[in-house]
């Protein structure tokens, strides 16, 4: 906290972004030098579009375990020009030589972490492609511009702390010789808080990216090192795959609840659909009306029954059905909560899957921008786990994402988040994995919020209790630093940051049938931005849990 006091402070001092002028945006990120990377954008008169290339080209190289160039995401935009609200889907597709059952072994059982280490884990990636689209559909700036803080962090370097050494040190083992030589110090230790990381391979590739409007990515020279050290490494990636890589501008689903407009992602991510799932579900049970265990116990249930539909209906809309009225529709709410009791807890046998074990969802990113023209960008971008796969394709200094883990690679089969599916979510050549990457925008007639956070399964339940706070009128830190709870149908398990239920509320609903996880350490690292209407105010909110940043801008 002290420290990125000082870093605003000196921020203040040295650039004219707080400078008090009249308010003309908000840019909230994962890494105080994405947020200046955005900031900067804005202030010199770029638009929240110009700004999303800067901030996530700089996380790419600043959080370079979250999210990267090797990897995806999903950019939700509200263009105010054409008062239009899109989603850019720059999610990875599989590559074009997989097949259902590529992570399996002769007897149909899957081959431990053979969808999460290495080059085989890896499905081609959209992130490049999409800031090209960004910048090319709705940009101001040249490409370059936005890209050249990016560019020149990498170059010159910028100083470790100590989120990335521990993210480092922990992933270490899985790192390939690349990894090891660009994240060591000069003694071949692991680099360490304090000391000054340079990627100049990865400063190459954005600068290739740059001139050639992400082209040379894709069919140029730089995928031809991507193909050749991806294959080298027991990987599949051919030149078809990069060279017929799309991104693709998706129609957002848009609902109202409670007064106020949602505008969230639709497939591949589950996020949207479970998202509204729950609402409809709690706007049934009445919600606001409720004593606050009541409540808890309808958000779990409500997540339950959400999970449970993601995991049988949910995958890449465009290679299957997914039944998307009937499963937004108010008799599919009413249905689900047929068998609802607010005594007791439901369980979650039915559907007869394997349970798992969650990981901690450390990674992937999200940001939030508003600008002065009224445009706002809610994104979420990922290479997955911890630094993707852990490998670097040689001589790009950009590290291979492992998304096709999020690919049901069995049916039933958890994936690293404990999160399980079905055929619609099975492996086919081309297709988008499912996601739960959740980037949303709220509004009303007096103000919006752009949100979203990083956090594998568990990022939609927490953007729904942030909305939810939001709802209630609460501030939008107070919506970020909500203390949160989870649950995802399997494992039958509530998980609960520590302090988010007090301990007669835990008994209580224990007694319900509940069984409660609670968990040693927070989850998620949600970046919000929002504006006030009539006051033309902005406001932002970092996560607690994180040592990011909110920078409001000034003319
Ligand atoms: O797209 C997804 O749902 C996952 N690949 C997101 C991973 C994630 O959020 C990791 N951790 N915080």
């Amino acid at each position: 906290m002290l420290r990125l006091l000082l870093f605003i402070l000196f921020l203040c001092s040295t650039t004219p972004i707080c400078a008090q002028g009249n308010p003309i945006g908000v840019v909230s990120s994962a890494h105080p030098l994405a947020s200046q990377a955005g900031a900067e954008i804005l202030k010199n008169g770029g638009n929240a579009f110009d700004a999303a290339i800067a901030v996530s080209s700089t996380l790419s190289v600043v959080e370079p375990f979250g999210s990267g160039l090797g990897g995806g995401g999903f950019f939700l935009i509200y263009d105010a020009a054409s008062d239009r609200y899109s989603m850019i889907d720059a999610r990875e597709r599989a590559p074009l030589n997989s097949t259902a059952d590529l992570y399996l072994d002769n007897l149909g059982n899957p081959i431990p972490r053979l969808s999460i280490d290495g080059a085989l884990a890896a499905g081609i990636p959209g992130l490049p492609a999409g800031l090209a689209f960004l910048n090319g559909n709705y940009g101001t700036m040249s490409f370059e511009e936005t890209l050249e803080f990016a560019f020149k962090t990498a170059q010159d370097g910028f100083i470790v702390d100590e989120r990335l050494q521990d993210r480092v040190y922990s992933q270490w083992e899985r790192f390939n010789d690349e990894a090891k030589n660009i994240f060591s110090s000069p003694n071949d230790e692991p680099i360490a808080a304090g000391e000054i990381l340079v990627q100049e391979d990865l400063a190459r590739s954005i600068s290739m990216i740059s001139e050639s409007h992400a082209r040379d990515f894709y069919e140029g020279i730089l995928s031809i090192t991507l193909l050749e050290a991806t294959q080298a490494m027991g990987g599949i990636w051919t030149a078809e795959d990069l060279m017929d890589y799309e991104i693709i501008e998706r129609e957002p689903l848009i609902e109202s609840f409670f007064g106020h407009n949602i505008i969230s992602v639709p497939p591949p991510s589950s996020g949207g659909i479970a998202l509204f799932q729950m609402l409809s579900m709690l706007n049934q049970l009445d919600y606001f009306s409720l004593n606050s265990t009541d409540q808890i116990h309808v958000l779990i249930e409500s997540m339950r029954r959400a999970y449970r539909d993601r995991a049988q209906y949910l995958g890449d809309s465009d290679y299957v059905d997914v039944p998307m009225e009937m499963l937004l529709s108010e008799r599919h709410t009413n249905e689900s909560l047929n068998d609802f009791d607010m005594n007791r807890a439901s369980n979650s046998e039915p559907m007869m899957l394997d349970e798992a074990d969650f990981q901690e969802g450390m990674d992937t990113t999200h940001f939030s921008i508003i600008d002065q023209f009224g445009n706002i960008v809610s994104a979420t971008q990922s290479i997955n786990y911890n630094f993707g796969s852990g490998m670097i394709a040689s001589g790009t200094g950009i590290f291979l994402n492992n998304e096709m883990d999020d690919f049901s690679i069995k049916p039933g089969y958890p994936n690293l988040y404990g999160l399980v599916g079905s055929e619609a979510n099975a492996i086919a050549p081309g297709k988008r994995m499912l996601s739960s990457m959740t980037p949303t925008i709220i509004t009303s007639e007096e103000d919006v919020m752009a949100i979203g956070t990083p956090g594998g399964s568990r990022i939609i339940t927490m953007v729904m209790l942030a909305i939810l706070d939001w709802i209630e009128n609460k501030s939008v830190e107070q919506s970020v630093n909500h203390l949160r709870i989870h649950h995802q149908y399997l494992p039958d398990m509530l998980q609960i940051e520590p302090g988010a239920i007090n301990s007669a509320t835990i008994n209580d609903l224990r007694g319900r049938g509940h069984e409660i996880e609670e968990l040693e350490n927070n989850f998620g690292n949600m970046f919000a931005a929002a504006k006030k209407y009539q006051e033309d105010s902005y406001s932002g909110a970092a996560d607690f849990r994180g040592v990011g940043s909110v920078l409001i801008v000034y003319d």
